[in-house]
This record gives structure tokens, C-alpha cells and sequence, in this order.
């Protein structure tokens, strides 16, 4: 969701006010997703890198999203939403903490949209931590070596799912540390739009890419297309 510095900028504001406008675009985009069919919606709200930003703009930033998540569980639960927060709790303050198991433990038998909300996520302490989970289970004697497959290992993410479309927007043609392991065949739609302006609008442009897409998988079109006419039969 990059862009929210620039917005403010733009406008001769703090940072933190472009964070605010962001708020109100994820609150519109989540209800369009959810418009839309989409099944699982990551949200990338704070790295693991971000800790380095000013202490008054990562302050404020953990204030937003301890009120966000307060405020909309209850709507996000009558949507049926589940919400999990992905990434390393143990950093974040006990306060935000409670909030996240509220509002997981409220929508965790939710059937709708799975909302993935990323707060001090990065994809290498993810990949690590699932890492370091496998050697202990082959420390301890639970698993062979010779088991650990892709699919053992993408069990152990905090994100266990693939992604078909990654939207990056402010313009910037980078993955910044964003579900590596998850984005392996994610096709990449970045939209000079900054994130505040990024409306349902937008996200139908990205859909529309994404639709245009041929995924091949490794394949060659040809087989691409005689496996749609298999299943189209
Ligand atoms: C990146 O833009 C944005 C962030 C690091 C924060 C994203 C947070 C929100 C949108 C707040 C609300 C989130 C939820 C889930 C309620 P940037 O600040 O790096 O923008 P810039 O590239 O213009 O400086």
C-alpha cells in the first residue's frame, strides 16, 4: 500500500495524515474485494523493515491500525470476514496484541474472505521462522529430513496460500520483502496510483490485467490451452 507519504506531501500535510486517507482506501477496497469474489486479500501494512522509519511516524502508525482493527471487527465479522494478522506479534505492544486475538478469535469461524492484515511482515524472518520450526521437528524426531517437501514448508508460513495477483501501487517495481515464497508465479500489476487515491476503480483495472493474463506455469500455450479445453468439456 505504497504512497501514503506522498500523498500527504502533495497536500502539504504530515506523513501521517496520508496514512490516515490510506485507512479509508482499505476499508473501500476490502468492501470491493469482497464485491469482486475475492477469496484472500493480503494487506501490507507494516515490515519488518518499517521499525526504521521515525519514531513518531511508527508510533502513530500502531496507533492507526490498534484503532482500525478495533473499529471494524465487528463489521468484518457480520461480513463473515476471517482476519488473521500475519507476521511477528511478539514486537508489537501488548495492547495491539490483544486487539489482533479479539478480532482473530472473533472471525476464526468466519466463512467469507480471508483478510490477511501483514503487520511487522517480512518474507525472510517468515521463511526463517518456518525454517527453524522444521529443524526442531527434525531435532526432536517428528519429521525426516527426506519429508520436507514444498508443501511441508509452505504449512509453516504465515501465509500458507499462493498469490495469483500482487498489486503494488505509488509506482515502485519492487517486491520489498512481500511473500516471496507465496508470489513464485504471482502475477504483477503496479499502478502509479498512490495508495489513498487507489479506489474500487483501480482495483477493477488490476482485475481486468490479471484477467488478460495467460498463466503458464512453466508450460508452453499450447498445453495452456488444451488443459482449458479439458476442462471446459
Ligand atoms: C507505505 O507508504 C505505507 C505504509 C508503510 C503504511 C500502510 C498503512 C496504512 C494504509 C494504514 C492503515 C492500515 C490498515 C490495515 C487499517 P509510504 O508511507 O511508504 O508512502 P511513500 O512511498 O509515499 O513514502
Amino acid at each position: 500500500m505504497d504512497g501514503n507519504g506522498r500523498w500527504a506531501e502533495a497536500r502539504g500535510q504530515i506523513r501521517i495524515k496520508g496514512h490516515q486517507a490510506g485507512a479509508q482506501a482499505v476499508r473501500s477496497i476490502i468492501e470491493a474485494a469482497m464485491r469482486h469474489g475475492i477469496s484472500i486479500l493480503t494487506l501490507y501494512a507494516f515490515s519488518s523493515e518499517n521499525w526504521k522509519r521515525p519514531a513518531t511516524e511508527v508510533k502513530a502508525l500502531m496507533q492507526l491500525l490498534g484503532t482500525a482493527l478495533k473499529e471494524h471487527a465487528r463489521e468484518l465479522n457480520e461480513h463473515q470476514v476471517r482476519m488473521r494478522v500475519v507476521g511477528d506479534h511478539s514486537a508489537l505492544s501488548p495492547a495491539l496484541q490483544r486487539s489482533i486475538a479479539a478480532v482473530e478469535e472473533l472471525t476464526a469461524n468466519n466463512t467469507g474472505m480471508i483478510l490477511n492484515i501483514a503487520i511487522n511482515y517480512g518474507a525472510r524472518p517468515e521463511l526463517l521462522q518456518a525454517v527453524r520450526t522444521l529443524a526442531a521437528e527434525v531435532a526432536a524426531g517428528r519429521l525426516d529430513p527426506g519429508q520436507i517437501s514444498e508443501g511441508e514448508l509452505t504449512q509453516r508460513l504465515y501465509v500458507p496460500d499462493d498469490v495469483d495477483l500482487l498489486i503494488r501501487t505509488g509506482g515502485e517495481f519492487r517486491l520489498s520483502n512481500f511473500l516471496l515464497w507465496q508470489c513464485a508465479y504471482a502475477e504483477i500489476y503496479v499502478s502509479p496510483v498512490l495508495w489513498p487515491d487507489f479506489d474500487e476503480a483501480e482495483l477493477i483495472k488490476a482485475l481486468r490485467f490479471y484477467a488478460g493474463r495467460e498463466r503458464r506455469f512453466g508450460m508452453i500455450s499450447a498445453q495452456v490451452q488444451a488443459q482449458q479445453c479439458a476442462k471446459d468439456d
